[in-house]
């Protein structure tokens, strides 16, 4: 039983049918949903050796990735702060329920966040990407786990296409160059209304022995180890703005 809701204005506890109204409220401002295969966990091995479990992450792990992703909306090197200020708002959203059909996956390493993936389904056959964040870099985290996005729209979720921006040259390099995705500029993408591109099957199956990695299934064990996700040292990326964090924060 959820506790009782306080007024703080009025210095009392809600009435059972004010509570009631909030309810009905809540529903309205929700959403409608449709229904989403899981993404089936994978191990990815990495260039330095070490194992990347790639999950579906949970609603209850948005918090801890909020609290990662926050002081990252400041580092303005390789955009940083446009996409966690974005990836940012677009969890929040999930957990509050204020975005439609959202997904998020992680990369996981040694039990440590290595980076964040997110997208929508726009309807049953139209998939929109989001984000991806590298929070370990050098090893391309964020290309795996941009791979394991288009996966799980294309083979999971059944889609035909994926609408896809970038918001940084790095991005631009790592998927409309590298796949290569094709130009669907008539599409204005919800990030920015930027001109879209899109993965069509085609592309993906094309790309998919190239770019797409990772073992199946992932043993009990390994799996377990990817709960609870904790945070990554980021020290290193937040360098730059490490004057003004402890002010900020
Ligand atoms: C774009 C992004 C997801 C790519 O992730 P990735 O595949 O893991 O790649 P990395 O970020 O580790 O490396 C990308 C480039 O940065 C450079 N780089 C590598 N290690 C680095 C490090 N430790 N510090 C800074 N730059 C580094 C290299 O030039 C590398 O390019 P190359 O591997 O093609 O030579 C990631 O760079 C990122 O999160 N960027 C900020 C957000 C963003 O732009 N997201 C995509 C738009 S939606």
């Amino acid at each position: 039983m959820s506790p009782p809701v306080y007024d703080w204005d009025a210095d009392e506890y809600l009435t059972s049918e004010e509570e009631r109204m909030i309810d009905e409220l809540e529903a309205m401002l929700r959403p409608p949903a449709l229904p989403m295969a899981p993404y089936p966990p994978k191990s990815v091995l990495l260039a330095s050796g070490e194992t990347m479990v790639v999950r579906q992450a949970l609603v209850e792990e948005v918090d801890l990735m909020l609290k990662v992703i926050q002081p990252l909306s400041w580092v303005t090197r390789d955009f940083y702060d446009i996409v966690s200020a974005r990836l940012f708002a677009e969890l929040l959203g999930w957990k509050t329920h204020r975005v439609r059909d959202e997904y998020c996956l992680v990369g996981v390493i040694d039990g440590v966040l290595a980076g964040i993936v997110n997208g929508r389904l726009f309807d049953e056959k139209h998939g929109v990407s989001f984000h991806t964040l590298t929070l370990k870099r050098g090893l391309r985290v964020g290309s795996h786990l941009f791979a394991s996005k288009m996966e799980h729209h294309i083979e999971y979720l059944g889609q035909d296409e994926v609408w896809i921006v970038a918001e940084s040259p790095i991005g631009h390099r790592r998927w409309m160059i590298e796949y290569p995705l094709e130009k669907k500029f008539e599409v204005q993408h919800e990030l920015g209304g930027a001109p879209a591109w899109v993965l069509t099957r085609d592309t993906y199956f094309k790309a998919k022995s190239r770019l797409v990695t990772g073992t199946r299934p992932v043993s009990d064990e390994l799996l377990a180890k990817s709960y609870p996700l904790r945070e990554p040292d980021l020290r290193v990326m937040l360098t730059q703005i490490e004057h003004t964090l402890e002010a900020r924060v």
